[in-house]
């Protein structure tokens, strides 16, 4: 009896710690795949989705990846051109995928060709389901074969997504893609994509992911929600508690960037770079690179905010503070810097008073402070600095502190 009773519990336990509600259960034996080595810092890039959804085609994301360079933005370290759902035609008789032929006559690889020619790197999408979120073929039995084509193609990174999935486990799933892409040869940053529900956090990395959504789906406005899509200040409430997970080689993933799709003003704008690179977020862009105006491109090409983003010791920043409105939000940097971003939620003007104590420094500490957005280095201080933050909008600095000159 009491031999059945631990039997039950230890059942209990394995489904309320390994199988949530509704969720099916991984295997007890999983092993944690080795890091691919690449995405040391979060991926820069393009994606087709949050503006063009499902019109892909191969003239387009030509365009667009000639913009990358013609913009600056390739110069300002943009790499990946990522094409989202929607490329897809059908498998032929022996189950390899092909492209829609409407779309990309000259097929996958000769595009992959240009995107290289441009001194870019090629992404891709599919799914681990039988299906794609809009209805494409899916990977579900094709993962092997699948990455022998993206190899042929030359692919080198993969959002993977997970519509249509029944009953796969997400763990295992992920890692046989990530198992087949290793198998065939070709490195590819593997991009996970199942919006955060089973806390990918945990086991991305070990599944052999290289990024990981944490969230459902951006919607390009400040706050509030569009059915499953979530406004960006509810996106950022959700990373909270993540930073421990990301690191050099495995990424939280917030969603793409709304920069330029003419939801938010160009304060929010500048709100959600300054906060995606204080979160070592991946900083995929997802606007019409060909048709931006000169705000979005400075917004994107913002060298010093991007720098605070692929800063090398990849350490995620967090909340330090939150009273009303106001939040600041704090990352290490190397070097015994870090970057601040001060954060009014609201729309009334604030006062928001930067403390060294949030900083976790002693206030004696004489730091340079530099406004990342004006460019600007501001006076040498200690204690404590004031700053008006506009409504909806950001301050973005950097701290560093003084050292003692070297002819004293
Ligand atoms: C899901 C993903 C999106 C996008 C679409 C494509 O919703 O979360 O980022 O890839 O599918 O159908």
């Amino acid at each position: 009896m009491h031999k059945l009773l631990s039997l039950a519990a230890m059942v209990l336990a394995v489904g309320v710690l390994g199988m949530p509600m509704g969720q099916a259960s991984e295997p007890m034996h999983f092993y944690a795949r080795p890091a691919n080595g690449l995405a040391l810092t979060p991926p820069m890039g393009w994606n087709s989705w949050n503006h063009f959804g499902c019109h892909v085609n191969a003239t387009l994301i030509e365009r667009e990846a000639r913009a990358m360079v013609s913009s600056g933005m390739k110069a300002a370290g943009y790499r990946y051109v990522i094409i989202d759902d929607c490329w897809q035609g059908t498998r032929g008789p022996h189950g390899n995928i092909h492209p829609d032929p409407k779309r990309f006559p000259k097929g996958m690889k000769a595009l992959a060709d240009y995107v290289h020619s441009l001194g870019l790197k090629f992404g891709i999408y599919s799914d681990a389901g039988a299906e794609t979120c809009q209805g494409r073929p899916g990977g579900r039995g094709h993962e092997y074969q699948d990455a022998l084509t993206y190899a042929r193609w030359g692919v080198d990174y993969l959002k993977y997504d997970w519509c249509n999935t029944g009953g796969e486990r997400p763990r295992t799933a992920y890692a046989t893609m990530a198992d087949a892409l290793h198998a065939a040869g070709r490195p590819v940053v593997f991009s996970l994509c199942d919006w955060g529900v089973r806390k990918p956090w945990r086991w991305g990395a070990a599944a052999g992911g290289n990024l990981w959504r944490t969230t459902p789906d951006i919607w390009d406005a400040w706050r509030g929600h569009h059915g499953f899509a979530l406004g960006m200040l509810n996106i950022l409430d959700r990373q909270v508690g993540l930073a421990p997970y990301a690191g050099p080689g495995h990424w939280n993933d917030p969603d793409m960037l709304e920069i330029g799709n003419g939801g938010m003003s160009e304060a929010q704008y500048q709100a959600q770079f300054s906060l995606w690179a204080l979160l070592a977020a991946p900083l995929i862009a997802g606007n019409d690179l060909a048709h931006m105006d000169a705000q979005t491109r400075a917004i994107l090409t913002n060298r010093e905010v991007i720098a605070v983003d692929q800063d090398r010791l990849g350490i995620e920043g967090r909340p330090v503070y939150r009273h009303g409105a106001a939040e600041i939000w704090v990352r290490p940097l190397t070097g015994g810097r870090e970057a601040v971003v001060l954060l009014n939620r609201g729309a009334e003007p604030l006062s928001i008073r930067l403390t060294w104590a949030e900083l976790g420094l002693p206030e004696y500490l004489p730091l340079r402070l530099r406004d990342l957005w004006r460019h600007r280095d501001l006076p040498v201080a200690t204690r404590a600095v004031r700053f008006d933050v506009a409504p909806t909008s950001v301050i973005m600095l950097t701290e560093t502190p003084v050292r003692p000159g070297r002819s004293e």
